[in-house]
């Protein structure tokens, strides 16, 4: 176990170590896009049984290095929470849930987004002999990653340059895992060139050659769910539904003024003509075997 540890030599100069300078947390940790998740980490160090000074807390998140996205100070000789914290921008997104004063520095982040995915790093400041600090930090660190159902963001049409053949459809999709594309056409499968590149922040972009007869399904799917758009955005069941109705509303005394102009005899209805024209429709359909 490497561990960071800038006062190793107080091990050896003190002698009276009854515990090691340890810290244990998790390789990976998963969360859902709109939960909650908990980040453990808890540490051991040489003076716990009565050291009886500060205790600074920090989370870093992305990067070893990088900057600290939670801070908090804890005296541990008084009754006194944690002061002096130091939370940048969402203090209700980054909260403490472990007690720094016996050791536990667990995170607890709410509301999770697809970003909030990475490593994260938890860190121990203490007040050793003659105002040193001594600081802990795991090398490794903690994976987070926060799954969120596959989502279409958006399918719309990008023309790159006036004239045909340089329009195409672009579906931007959302994900974690990441989602497969799949793009279904009214006029058969689409097996032209589908480009598909990594945009950031977990989104991905993937366009194809649009022509403007056929409508066009975006379907992006991934181990969470799926979901599809189409282009040109058809009518939803409602609106089909409301125009089903409006159309039935309009048919019905027409059949009801048809039914007795025929009971009169004055119209005859001709039934191979009907049956001829149902035939003609499916054929199309059948060419396409
Ligand atoms: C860091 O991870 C490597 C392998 O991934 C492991 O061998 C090593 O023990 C870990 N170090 C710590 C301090 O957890
Ligand atoms: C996290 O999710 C991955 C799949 O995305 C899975 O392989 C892994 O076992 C999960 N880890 C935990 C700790 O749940
Ligand atoms: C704080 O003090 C208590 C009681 O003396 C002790 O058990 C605990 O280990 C101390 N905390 C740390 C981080 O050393
Ligand atoms: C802490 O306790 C150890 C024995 O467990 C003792 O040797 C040491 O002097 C104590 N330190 C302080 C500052 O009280
Ligand atoms: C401990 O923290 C307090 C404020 O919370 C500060 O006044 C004091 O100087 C700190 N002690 C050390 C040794 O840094
Ligand atoms: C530091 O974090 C930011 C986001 O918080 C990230 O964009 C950047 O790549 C990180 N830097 C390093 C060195 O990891
Ligand atoms: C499509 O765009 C390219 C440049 O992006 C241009 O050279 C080409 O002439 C365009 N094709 C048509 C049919 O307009």
């Amino acid at each position: 176990m490497f561990q960071v540890q800038l006062f190793s030599f107080f091990l050896i100069i003190t002698g009276f170590l009854t515990q090691e300078w340890s810290m244990t947390l998790p390789y990976v940790v998963n969360g859902t896009k709109g939960g909650d998740v908990v980040l453990p980490c808890t540490f051991t160090h040489p003076q716990q049984q009565n050291y009886s000074k500060n205790i600074t807390v920090k989370w870093i998140a992305k990067g070893f290095d990088n900057e600290t996205i939670f801070q908090c100070k804890v005296n541990n000789f008084t009754d006194q929470g944690l002061n002096e914290c130091w939370i940048p921008d969402q203090s209700i997104h980054f909260s403490l849930k472990g007690d720094p004063k016996r050791r536990d520095l667990s995170l607890l982040i709410r509301d999770l987004v697809i970003t909030d995915s990475g490593k994260y790093f938890c860190k121990v400041e203490l007040n050793y002999f003659y105002g040193s600090t001594a600081v802990w930090q795991n090398i490794n660190g903690t994976q987070l990653n926060v799954m969120a159902k596959a989502q279409v963001i958006s399918l719309s049409r990008v023309e790159a340059s006036p004239g045909p053949g340089n329009v195409s459809l672009m579906c931007v999709v959302k994900g974690n895992p990441r989602p497969t594309i799949t793009w279904l056409s009214s006029n058969g499968p689409v097996d032209i060139d589908v480009i598909t590149r990594e945009s950031p922040l977990f989104q991905w972009e993937s366009s194809i050659p649009y022509f403007s007869q056929d409508v066009y399904t975006c379907r992006a799917e991934n181990s969470l769910g799926m979901v599809e758009k189409q282009f040109p955005p058809g009518p939803s069941a409602l609106a089909i539904t409301l125009y089903v109705h409006r159309v039935l509303l309009l048919v019905l005394p027409l059949g009801a003024v048809l039914f007795c102009l025929k009971k009169r005899g004055y119209l005859r209805c001709n039934s191979d003509k009907s049956q001829h024209h149902s035939v003609s429709t499916t054929s199309p359909a059948t060419g396409i075997f």
